[in-house]
C-alpha cells in the first residue's frame, strides 16, 4: 500500500486507537430529504466538530460543507437508484475518480449487493472503482448492503464482507449481528457498522459498544445520529465509547433526552 493510500487512510481510521467515528449523511441520494437531514449543512455544521469524518453524496459536499473544512471526507460514489424504485441493488458508479480527487477525498465508498438481483452488478461497480483508485491511492469503502430478503446474520454478513475484501476494498461498512465477531474475524480489512435505521439511543449506543468489543473499528453512523433528540450528545456519546472506551451507561447519562 502506497505512502497516499495509507495517510488517506490514516484520516480516517485514526492512528493513535486505530478507531473511527464516521458521520454518515449520504441517505438522501436515494431516500431524498429524509427525516434529520432536511437542510443538510445545519445538521452537518453541528455534528462534524465530532466527527472524525464524513460520509455524504457530492452534491451535499458542494452544497453543504464549507471548503475551508478539514474534516476527511468518505464520498458517497454509487447510486442511480430510489426508495421507490423497482430494486435498490440496480446501482452504477456515479461519480467519476477524478472528481473525486477534485474534491480532495480522503476515500470513496461503493454498495454492494450481495444476493440481490443486481448482485454482478454492483460488485463489478466496486472493482472497476478499486481498479481505478488504486491509481490514485484513493481507498475504498464497500457498503454491504443488505436488500430486503436477505437476512442480517453473520452468514450473510460475513460472505458479504469477505467478498468486498476478496475484490480489493481497503475497508468494509456492515451492519452489527449476533456472532459478529465471526464477521470481523473472516474479514481481513477494517470493518465499521452502520447504525441502521433509528432504534432508542440506548440500543443504538449498545450496538456502537459491542461492535467495537467484538472487533470494529469504529462506526459509520447516521441515522441513530442526526434523527436522535440530542444528536450532538448522540454523537458525543458515542464518541465516547468508540475513542474512550467508555461504558454504555456512562455513554448514555450523558444525553439530554
Ligand atoms: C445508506 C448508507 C449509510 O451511510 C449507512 O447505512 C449508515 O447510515 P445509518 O447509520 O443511518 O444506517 O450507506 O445510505
Amino acid at each position: 500500500m502506497d505512502w497516499g493510500m495509507k495517510n488517506r487512510i490514516s484520516r480516517i481510521i485514526k492512528p493513535e486507537i486505530g478507531r473511527t467515528v464516521m458521520l454518515a449523511v449520504d441517505h438522501g441520494y436515494f431516500l431524498g430529504p429524509t427525516t434529520g437531514l432536511e437542510e443538510p449543512s445545519k445538521i452537518i455544521a453541528e455534528l462534524v466538530p465530532h466527527a472524525d469524518s464524513l460520509m455524504l453524496t457530492r452534491g451535499i459536499l458542494r452544497t453543504s460543507v464549507i471548503p475551508e473544512s478539514s474534516v476527511p471526507i468518505v464520498l458517497r460514489v454509487s447510486g442511480g437508484n430510489s426508495i421507490i424504485g423497482d430494486d435498490l441493488s440496480n446501482e452504477t458508479i456515479t461519480v467519476s475518480v477524478e472528481d473525486a480527487i477534485r474534491l480532495n477525498v480522503s476515500a470513496v465508498a461503493l454498495s454492494i449487493y450481495v444476493g440481490g438481483k443486481y448482485e454482478h452488478q454492483t460488485l463489478k461497480n466496486l472493482t472497476s472503482l478499486i481498479n481505478e483508485c488504486e491509481k490514485y491511492g484513493i481507498p475504498v469503502l464497500a457498503v454491504t448492503a443488505v436488500g430486503k430478503e436477505m437476512a442480517r446474520d453473520a452468514k450473510y454478513l460475513s460472505l458479504a464482507c469477505r467478498i468486498a475484501a476478496e475484490l480489493g476494498a481497503h475497508m468494509v461498512k456492515t451492519y452489527y449481528c449476533e456472532d459478529f465477531e465471526k464477521v470481523v474475524k473472516t474479514c481481513p480489512v477494517p470493518v465499521v457498522i452502520a447504525g441502521g435505521k433509528k432504534i432508542s439511543e440506548k440500543d443504538a449506543l449498545e450496538l456502537a459498544y459491542n461492535a467495537i468489543k467484538r472487533g470494529a473499528v469504529g462506526v459509520d453512523m447516521g441515522r441513530n445520529i442526526f434523527q436522535s433528540s440530542d444528536p450532538v450528545g448522540m454523537i458525543k456519546a458515542v464518541r465516547s465509547i468508540v475513542h474512550e472506551n467508555a461504558s454504555v451507561e456512562k455513554a448514555y447519562k450523558t444525553l439530554k433526552l
